[in-house]
């Protein structure tokens, strides 16, 4: 009987999504013999282990907050397995446990920094790993190695704390284009720019952000998504197409907006752009050294031209994720979906073993 950490909430925008994520999944592996312990991670990045009826309560209009329930922990490694401490001393171990099942969007959970914390710790887990995480979060990053490869992006240009004027990347990009931070999600930070004035702003607002920016030629194009997962082999899903119903797919109108967006699963695409698009996101799956599970998305112009865009090495696991419901689409239902993911990281455990 494999003993798991769920591990949810964190520091980012995203913390609320993760909770309800989280919910999903343990409302599956409660009913399995996996033994879960659930960990709550503050916006302050305080470790807690939290009551498996505190998590139930979560949900998108109403959100559990970390602060107020839980036991505060620690994780320790102790001789060659894992042991969850509680810092007021009661001195209960739990564990060892064999598996993390991290489900954290974003900064922290997203860009490695978890990743490393758990390999440290000695800890398998679910998903990428820290190197898969850092090349798939660092949008400049994914860029340059996706560069090296026949799949087509948008022309991009990557700063370090300079600032261009609108004429220079008006020269070089057309408009209007799009300011990014490196490391972010969720759309926080990102500006559509079409002139001199928005330029300013846009710069400001990614420059919070991140250190490192980049600047993309805007295209107009549809928005379609495709999850990969590994199972026998890498497998791709069908493909689904977000329609923001703003002038992006701004962080308005994918948290804040309930109307922000349309999901349209299967997307309506011929067989041939589909099979093309299939291939691409296996292949930057591969090229970026994901593990598991992921969401690659790509923009696919009126004259037939598809671009990748990005992926999200931890999409979201709530009912109306577009992950777990591209699988459904393949008649995979979400039970069988998170027992597949959780069966990945118990292999890995077992040969590390030598099993
Ligand atoms: N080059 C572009 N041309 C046209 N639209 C774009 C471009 N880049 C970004 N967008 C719009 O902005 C949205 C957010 O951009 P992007 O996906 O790069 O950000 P993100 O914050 O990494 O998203 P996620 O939440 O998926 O991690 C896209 O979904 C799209 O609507
Ligand atoms: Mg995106």
């Amino acid at each position: 009987m494999t003993k798991l950490l769920l591990i949810f909430g964190g520091p980012s925008a995203e913390h609320e999504v993760s909770l309800v994520s989280a919910k999903n999944i343990y409302e599956v592996l409660k009913k399995t013999d996996i033994e879960v312990t659930l960990v709550g991670i503050t916006k302050n990045k305080i470790w807690k282990k939290i009551k498996g009826e505190d998590l139930l309560k979560t949900s998108f209009v109403s959100s559990l907050d970390l602060n107020l329930v839980g036991e505060p922990i620690e994780l320790i490694k102790k001789e060659s397995s894992l042991f969850v401490h509680f810092t007021d001393n009661l001195n209960e171990d739990l564990g060892p446990f064999e598996v993390a099942f991290p489900v954290i969007h974003g900064p922290y959970g997203e860009d490695g920094v978890l990743q490393t914390e758990l390999s440290q710790l000695g800890l398998e887990f679910v998903g990428t790993d820290t190197l898969g995480c850092e090349n798939s979060f660092d949008k400049a990053k994914t860029k340059n190695i996706i560069a090296k490869t026949d799949i087509p992006q948008v022309a991009y240009l990557v700063f370090n704390g300079e600032r261009p004027t609108f004429n220079e990347i008006k020269e070089k990009l057309g408009t209007p284009f799009f300011v990014k931070p490196a490391n972010m999600g969720s759309s926080v930070g990102i500006s559509k720019v079409k002139t001199a004035e928005q330029m300013t702003l846009a710069l400001i607002e990614a420059y919070k952000h991140d250190k490192k920016i980049i600047i993309e030629k805007g295209v107009v194009a549809r928005e379609i998504e495709c999850a990969l997962l590994e199972r026998k082999g890498l497998e791709a899903s069908g493909l689904g197409e977000v329609k923001p119903n703003h002038d992006f797919y701004s962080y308005e109108a994918k948290y804040l907006d309930p109307n922000g967006a349309d999901l349209i699963i299967p997307a309506q695409l011929d067989q041939d752009i589909a099979n093309k698009i299939k291939k691409m996101a296996i292949e930057c799956f591969e090229k970026l050294g994901c593990r598991d599970y992921s969401r690659a998305d790509f923009f696919l112009t009126q004259q037939n031209e598809i671009y990748f865009n990005e992926i999200n090495t931890h999409p979201g696991f709530t009912s109306i994720s577009q992950f777990p419901m591209l699988w459904q689409q393949e008649g995979m239902i979400y039970k069988d979906l998170i027992l597949q993911l959780v069966s990945n990281a118990e292999s890995r455990v077992k040969r590390r073993m030598g099993k």
